[in-house]
């Protein structure tokens, strides 16, 4: 017996057959009158829409004319709590971070503030598209519950992890490694695997954890090899002075995480702007993942991340908000800010891209691949239904568009919410438009 009514999804359907920067864009696959079956939480069929409906006459209709269909979002790094103190003005990272996040991040302990800030970024992520979120919460384990509880009462594939720091932070936001270690643990057995849930073991970077919580962490991670592991790296160059002079044995800052045994194809590291050749080449053949925030390296004058260059050499790349260091809750903007990072690197990114970065490359580098972050059978149906024409400027510029990449690329460039007909999570609608 089928628990729900099969649901037809018919529009324009965008997904991919492999990674467009390896294989430019003809690894998209585009349907014009196309349409994605979804049943049971899944995607159980990708086609001609005529085709498909006459197929299955008893799916449920849902026809959004000429917007696209595509997989939803996948925001490989952000801070929920973060949230309240997005745009945050004039400073740079570790002032940024002792002036506005500290103080904020310290209000976390209070299961209330945590549950309504959880609820409120994800339901704004939902209003924007977004279905995946990776995300750090504070010190706090009422911050990772308050995240999943939220996160599992809307069904959604999300990923999350006590932040842990035990120095260089202040007195009510600083653990021991002991404690980062057991309230980890504790975090694990409580919510890793509960529904569509992952929990990430997360130091929030070296210039926070002493060397024997880094190593508590590395430990904790030897455990639990299957779980994902995220934290800052090579940000800003203040910061990565400063990680020197903590850790002078180190070759370099990623040799800090992996002398801690926080190193592995599962090590997901956001930013990564100033990497030496070395740091590079480690990276590579490891297999661990960057992910590039472009609004918050823009916003807190970090630098301009070598997108081409790293995928190039073959790097795992993902893309994220990183809330509330970045300025916008929008993938649309975000890619739009990786595009214009890469131009002030003499590199123009196609909008197959930006679009694969968003969803497949994201979903990739959080080890999802095959769950999310696409639209092919047997997939999550985590779905996002896209208006080409949201504004009256971004139509007027559609309207002379050539093929799909000339239609979708101002929406990319100048697309917020508006532009988010629907999201739809595990096979259902979660947000629609207003009006
Ligand atoms: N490095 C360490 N913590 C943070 C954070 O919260 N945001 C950003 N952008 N960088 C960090
Ligand atoms: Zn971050």
């Amino acid at each position: 017996m089928q628990d729900e009514p099969s649901r037809l999804l018919v529009g324009q359907v965008l997904s991919f057959a492999g990674d467009p920067f390896a294989e430019g864009p003809v690894a998209a696959r585009h349907l014009t009158q196309g349409a994605v079956l979804v049943q049971d939480g899944r995607i159980a069929a990708l086609g001609d829409a005529a085709a498909l409906k006459a197929a299955h006459p008893g799916a449920e209709v849902h026809d959004y004319g000429d917007a696209l269909i595509s997989a939803g979002f996948v925001d490989a790094h952000i801070h929920y709590p973060q949230t309240g103190i997005i745009a945050s003005w004039g400073k740079r990272l570790i002032d940024w971070l002792n002036t506005y996040t500290f103080p904020e991040e310290a209000r976390f302990g209070d299961a209330a503030h945590a549950c309504a800030v959880a609820e409120t970024c994800l339901d704004l992520m939902l209003a924007h598209g977004t279905t995946t979120v990776c995300s750090y919460a504070t010190i706090h384990p009422e911050s990772v519950d308050a995240f999943f509880a939220a996160a599992l009462a809307r069904g959604m594939r999300a990923f999350a992890g006590k932040t842990c720091m035990d120095r260089n932070a202040p007195d009510d936001l600083r653990d021991t490694a002991q404690a980062a270690y057991d309230d980890s643990k504790a975090l694990i057995a409580r919510w890793q695997g509960v529904g569509r849930l992952e929990y990430v073991i997360t130091p929030r970077f070296a210039p926070t954890s002493t060397p024997a919580q880094l190593s508590a962490l590395g430990a904790l991670w030897a455990e639990h090899p299957d779980l994902l592991m995220q934290t800052h790296l090579s940000e800003q160059v203040e910061e990565i002075a400063w990680v020197q002079s903590l850790f002078p044995q180190a070759r370099d800052y990623l040799d800090v995480y992996e002398a801690h045994g926080l190193l592995g194809p599962g090590a997901v590291f956001g930013h990564g702007i100033h990497l030496s050749a070395r740091e590079r080449a480690r990276l590579r053949e490891v297999g661990a993942a960057l992910v590039h925030c472009p609004t918050s390296n823009a916003f807190i004058g970090s630098g301009l991340f070598d997108l081409a260059g790293l995928k190039g050499e073959g790097q795992r790349v993902g893309l994220a908000t990183d809330i509330g260091g970045g300025s916008s809750f929008s993938m649309l903007r975000t890619m739009a800010a990786a595009y214009e990072v890469a131009q002030l690197r003499g590199v123009a990114v196609h909008p197959a891209q930006l679009w694969w970065l968003a969803t497949a490359g994201s979903a990739s580098a959080l080890g999802l691949g095959g769950q999310v972050g696409n639209l092919a059978e047997g997939m999550e149906a985590d779905l996002v239904v896209i208006d080409l024409a949201s504004t009256p400027a971004i139509g007027q510029r559609a309207a002379r568009a050539g093929d799909l990449w000339e239609a979708l690329f101002p929406t990319i460039m100048m697309g917020d919410e508006r532009a988010v007909v629907e999201t739809w999570v595990a096979g259902r609608p979660i947000h629609r438009r207003a009006g």
